[in-house]
C-alpha cells in the first residue's frame, strides 16, 4: 500500500498538456519556505524561494520513510541546484528534476510552477 502512494506521485508524462490548477494568492507563501497544498488526492509541496525569485513544487511525500513533510523542509541551493532538504533525516531532492542529491532514494515527483496575476498555479500532466 506504501508503494502505491508513492506511484501516484511518479505518473507525469510531460508531452502532454498542462492543466494550470490554481492554488492560492502568492502573498499566503512563506518567504523562502513552503505550504502543503492539496490536488485531488495528491499532497503537493509548493515553495517560495524568495532569495531566488523561483517558485518550485514537488510531491509533499519523503521516499526516505514515506513522511508526508517535505513542505516543511529547508530550501537551499547545491552547485547551483535549487534543493529541499527533508526536516526528517536531511535527505536532499533537487527542486529542478526531483533527484536525491545526497543517496540513492528514488526521485521525487516534480511540477512546474506560475504566478499570474499574484495567484500561484501548478501544473499538472491531465
Ligand atoms: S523521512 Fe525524509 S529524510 Fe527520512
Amino acid at each position: 500500500m506504501i508503494d502505491n502512494l508513492f506511484e501516484k506521485y511518479q505518473i507525469r508524462d510531460t508531452d502532454k498538456d498542462v492543466f494550470w490548477f490554481k492554488v492560492a494568492e502568492a502573498d499566503a507563501f512563506p518567504s523562502n519556505g513552503g505550504l502543503c497544498v492539496k490536488y485531488k488526492d495528491l499532497q503537493i509541496a509548493v515553495f517560495n524561494y524568495t532569495r531566488t525569485g523561483r517558485w518550485y513544487a514537488c510531491q509533499n511525500l519523503c521516499p526516505h520513510k514515506m513522511e508526508m513533510v517535505l513542505s516543511r523542509g529547508m530550501i537551499g541551493d547545491e552547485q547551483g541546484i535549487p534543493k529541499v532538504a527533508c526536516p526528517m533525516h536531511k535527505k536532499t531532492f533537487s527542486l529542478e528534476s526531483g533527484e536525491n542529491l545526497n543517496g540513492d532514494l528514488s526521485s521525487i515527483a516534480t511540477y512546474p510552477v506560475k504566478i499570474e496575476n499574484n495567484f500561484v498555479y501548478i501544473g499538472f500532466s491531465e
